[in-house]
């Protein structure tokens, strides 16, 4: 009974993330169809899909810390769909700039790809989200095996940072958002850096406490 019950509440509450994850598209396309994309609707896509892929870059690596230290384990069940919709936000922010910003134009794609670094930046980060977005199943995790699946999964943190720098370099005077970005990522990757250094000093203690600490229990297994 009880099992049933948080089952369905389950299921209303990934619905509902589901619904608060779409909603940014939802109001971008409510101002396409308006006419109300501001005079330079470019900027305002790619700054607006900019702003929810880091949105969610940042609330997909929350879950992890949070889930520990609130004791919530099924937290885990949000993560995979926030760490889509960041991959999804991203892909608009790059297609915006390649295919309508840019308009395919090869040598000036080229040209901002190898010398402008905040492009580099956002191309470094998106390009770690692939491999991620495509191995996100739960069949690629049987077929990678769960240590070599979470190995890849880390490129999380190098999109993270790729990230934040990407947006740190491309501000020209205000930098307090990317800073503020910048600090719930330091936040958050300090915290796994802190669990993994505690579980290895507790693994050298042998004995009860590493048998309690097998791999699926671990602070820092998983994201
Ligand atoms: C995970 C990947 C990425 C994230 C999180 C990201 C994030 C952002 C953010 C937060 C902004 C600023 C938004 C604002 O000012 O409100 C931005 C702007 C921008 N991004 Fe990205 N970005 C990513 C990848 C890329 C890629 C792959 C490209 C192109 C190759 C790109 C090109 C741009 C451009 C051209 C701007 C506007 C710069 C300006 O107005 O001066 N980004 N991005």
């Amino acid at each position: 009974m009880a099992k049933t019950r948080s089952s369905a509440v389950l299921r209303v509450t990934r619905t509902l993330l589901f619904l608060a994850c779409l909603a940014p598209l939802a109001h971008l396309g409510w101002r396409a169809w308006n006419g109300d994309l501001t005079p330079n609707p470019i900027e305002y896509i790619t700054h607006f899909t900019g702003d929810w892929t880091i949105r969610l870059i940042v609330a997909t690596l929350a879950v992890t810390p949070l889930r520990q230290l609130l004791r919530v384990p099924t937290f885990i069940r949000y993560r995979r769909m926030l760490g889509l919709f960041a991959f999804f936000y991203g892909a608009l922010h790059f297609l915006t700039w390649l295919c309508v910003d840019k308009f395919f134009m090869w040598p000036e794609i080229e040209k901002d790809l190898s010398k402008r670094p905040f492009i580099i930046a956002g191309f470094t980060a998106f390009a770690c989200m692939l491999p991620l977005a495509a191995t996100s199943t739960a069949g690629w995790i049987r077929r990678l095996g769960g240590k070599r699946w979470q190995l890849l999964h880390r490129l999380i943190y190098v999109t993270a940072i790729a990230a934040v720098t990407h947006y740190y370099w491309l501000v020209k005077s205000d930098i307090r958002l990317p800073l503020l970005y910048g600090a719930l990522v330091a936040l958050e990757l300090g915290y796994r850096v802190v669990a993994w250094m505690r579980h290895r000093g507790l693994g050298r203690l042998g004995g009860a406490g590493s048998a309690a600490m097998e791999p699926r229990r671990l602070p820092f297994a998983g994201l």
